[in-house]
């Protein structure tokens, strides 16, 4: 149940730019792009390790290093906004399994006393898990946590097995839903380039960078 900053000079660099309100469309949904691939990269770095092998080259046989277990990841794409954070992802996880699930906060209801929204979930697509399996879930923006706890129940509720880790990823995560995350899936890792100040009373990340999916996709 630990939480982790992913503090790689150009994760700083791409979230500042996203943050910008003068980021439009196209750059902003590139940005997420970027930032999903250096993430991927710190996840490799950072948590799988890498085995000795023997490679041929033109010349001679020498010893390389391969990233063990990089075939057995299961992404899952919290629609919408993750979707170009996690077309970034996959070029560190080619291989991957992806999962899709559409989950939602019911803004009209608006948020409850003890800070939670009530989530719609309208559609759900997960791969079959396995216990080698590196899951990731990956949304941009974890404010209240009531949509990553919602997607952490279907996702981990789909499946007998124990997967090897379990990566919640963010972007921009507020106090607040990383220790909700936290207390209710203690074996979850939790992943995030900033941790913001706090949440408004609207739910929304201040400073945040807005809504993700509104400016990824409007
Ligand atoms: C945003 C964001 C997260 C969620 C975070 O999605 O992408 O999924 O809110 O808030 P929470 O931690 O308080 O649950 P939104 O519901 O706006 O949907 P969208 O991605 O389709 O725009």
């Amino acid at each position: 149940d630990d939480a982790y900053l992913i503090t790689h000079a150009l994760a700083k660099d791409t979230l500042s730019r996203l943050r910008d309100v003068e980021t439009e469309q196209v750059a902003f949904r590139k940005g997420l792009v970027k930032l999903g691939r250096i993430c991927g990269y710190e996840i490799i770095d950072g948590a799988m390790e890498t085995e000795y092998v023997t490679v041929e080259t033109p010349l001679t046989e020498t010893t390389g290093e391969r990233v063990r277990g990089l075939d057995d990841v299961v992404i899952v794409n919290v629609l919408r906004a993750a979707t170009p954070f996690v077309e970034g992802l996959l070029k560190a996880f080619p291989r991957a399994k992806q999962g899709v699930i559409s989950a939602g906060r019911d803004e009209e209801a608006g948020m409850n006393d003890e800070g939670e929204f009530p989530i719609t979930i309208d559609y759900v697509k997960i791969p079959e898990i396995t216990d080698d399996d590196t899951v990731i879930v990956a949304d941009p923006m974890l404010a209240t946590g009531s949509t990553m706890c919602a997607v952490l129940d279907h996702v981990l509720g789909s499946t007998d097995a124990d997967p090897a880790d379990v990566f919640v990823l963010s972007a921009v995560s507020a106090p607040d839903g990383l220790l909700r995350v936290g207390r209710e899936f203690p074996d979850a890792d939790l992943l995030t380039v900033a941790i913001d100040d706090h949440l408004d009373d609207d739910g929304y990340i201040v400073p945040g960078l807005g809504d993700a999916g509104d400016r990824a996709f409007r």
